[in-house]
């Protein structure tokens, strides 16, 4: 009995246990066929992303083209088109023969800039300069007008007070400043301008429609500051101005910061909507706003649709939305959100991924250019920010190439945006532009050496970004063009080069 007993509890036992074995195989067997679905579901999401973002160098060269057509037509008549082609009245470009001491004030993103430059007459490669970065609080980039001049006012006071009028003294007893004001601005002369609409998360309603320089002289008064406001410009116009000053083959430049945008330098009598105040020079900065820049060529997926429409400004800045730093961590957070919320591929704690805009441009740049065999940064990254206390080595690889597709999708754009700049002016080696008849001119110029002068940390710190743009300027181009075009970091040209043009614009210089 006692035997039969144990012999009927081994036998239990042994039935029982191999049961509880094929329940945790059964159980392994199936989680292992639930991660491999979800694994294959999130590489089909990947591969529906690439497919979206896919830009053949046919697609570029349509874009090129249409990037070419709407500068003409926004250059033809005032609404012409969504590139707004603004005029900036500035006729000429700083050559170097300036002299003394001017101030600039930088606004467009989300610090302020404070500089001053010192220029001694010559020509020199490097400009003595002090510049001071204060940042914008977020309140002062949603309150009222008169808070957010107070704020740029005390800071420039604080800044001259401290740094002094420099060696080379003032023209007059007025000081000099170059406002640099990072936005789409109606210019209704070189030194004022009306605010269009606010871009890159700037919401202060009632500055809308409000003479920017009015409003920074009126600030400027109240705190006795005595300065004159010379010249009110975008960045790129900056940046133009620093590189032209240093290389007179710039006839462009770019910015792909937390906006993007580009300005240029256009024949006088290609500016129709100008007709009738032609400058003597022949020619004026265009300011292109080319962040408002759309076209159906423009690959776009359903992740770019659902970005608009849940932004401040719908429909607004479109190539902007595709392009710049203050979007691509978004795009890249939209993905993975997909991924989490439709497969759980990264598990129940992945909460951070639901809240718009916390994955960073500059989050992207470091996970995408990890370069460790078991990709630790990205690890890392999603631990620290998005909360995501476990990766796999193949989710991270994921991760990582979704930043690719989106910052490949972004820089090949960005390219495809400069060659329809050469094109409208017939440095794309075609030897003709938008405008016909000026084969046999721009046939000469065709090989000449052309300079576009780039700022922005999307450019200059994402190596991976400026790969895939001068590579994308390659395979558009073609090598032997390609090789003519030069593509110049200028570094603070937004504030420095607002000094240069005060300089050049001085009111008080006979
Ligand atoms: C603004 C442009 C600016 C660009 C780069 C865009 O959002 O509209 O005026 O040049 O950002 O800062």
């Amino acid at each position: 009995m006692g035997y039969n007993l144990v012999g009927k509890l081994g036998l239990g036992l042994v039935v029982g246990c191999a049961l509880a074995a094929c329940v945790v195989s059964a159980t392994m067997v199936s989680k292992r066929v639930k991660r491999t679905r979800r694994w294959k579901k999130s590489v089909k999401i990947l591969q529906e992303l690439e497919e979206g973002c896919a830009t053949p160098v046919e697609k570029l060269r349509q874009v090129v083209d249409a990037m070419a057509v709407e500068m003409h037509a926004g250059l033809a008549s005032e609404g012409g088109s969504k590139l707004k082609m603004l005029l900036t009245f500035v006729h000429k470009l700083p050559n170097g023969s300036d002299e003394g001491t001017y101030y600039a004030l930088d606004l467009g993103g989300s610090k302020l800039r404070v500089v001053r430059v010192n220029l001694d007459g010559q020509r020199s490669s490097s400009l003595e300069h002090d510049v001071e970065r204060k940042p914008i609080p977020q309140h002062i980039m949603t309150g009222t007008s008169e808070e957010l001049f107070n704020f740029i006012a005390s800071a420039l006071k604080e800044f001259a007070e401290r740094v002094g009028d420099g060696p080379h003294k003032f023209s007059g007893s007025t000081r000099v400043l170059g406002f640099t004001f990072s936005y789409p601005v109606k210019q209704t002369s070189i030194s004022s301008g009306i605010l269009i609409k606010w871009t890159k998360g700037f919401a202060i309603k009632d500055m809308v429609g409000k003479n920017v320089s009015d409003c920074l002289q009126e600030a400027m008064s109240k705190i006795d500051l005595d300065m004159r406001v010379a010249v009110l410009i975008n960045d790129t116009v900056g940046t133009l101005a620093l590189s032209n000053y240093h290389d007179e083959d710039t006839v462009a430049a770019v910015i792909f910061a937390t906006g993007t945008n580009a300005c240029y330098f256009e024949r006088s009598d290609a500016i129709i909507k100008y007709q009738g105040f032609l400058s003597t020079s022949g020619g004026m900065v265009v300011n292109m706003e080319w962040g408002n820049f759309w076209s159906s060529h423009l690959p776009r997926t359903p992740y770019d649709i659902e970005l608009d429409a849940n932004s401040p400004n719908p429909t607004d800045q479109g190539f902007e939305k595709m392009i710049s730093g203050m979007y691509l961590g978004e795009i890249v957070r939209r993905v993975l959100f997909r991924m989490s919320e439709e497969l759980g591929v990264f598990g129940v704690t992945a909460s951070k991924l639901s809240v718009p805009f916390v994955l960073r441009t500059y989050v992207v740049t470091i996970m995408h250019e990890d370069e460790s065999p078991d990709l630790q940064e990205v690890g890392k990254m999603m631990k620290d920010v998005l909360e995501i206390p476990k990766t796999t080595i193949e989710l991270r690889k994921l991760i990582v190439k979704v930043c690719d597709v989106v910052t490949r999708r972004a820089a090949r754009l960005a390219a495809a945006g400069i060659v329809g700049i050469l094109k409208k002016i017939g440095r794309d080696g075609s030897g003709g532009t938008v405008a016909a008849g000026k084969s046999k001119i721009e046939d000469e110029k065709k090989m000449r050496r052309t300079v576009i002068a780039v700022d922005g940390s999307v450019y200059t710190t994402y190596s991976m970004f400026r790969e895939y743009l001068n590579g994308a300027i390659s395979d558009i181009l073609g090598e032997e063009v390609a090789s003519h075009v030069v593509l110049k970091v200028v570094e603070d040209g937004s504030g420095i080069g607002a000094a240069l043009l005060a300089a050049s614009h001085d009111p008080f210089k006979s």
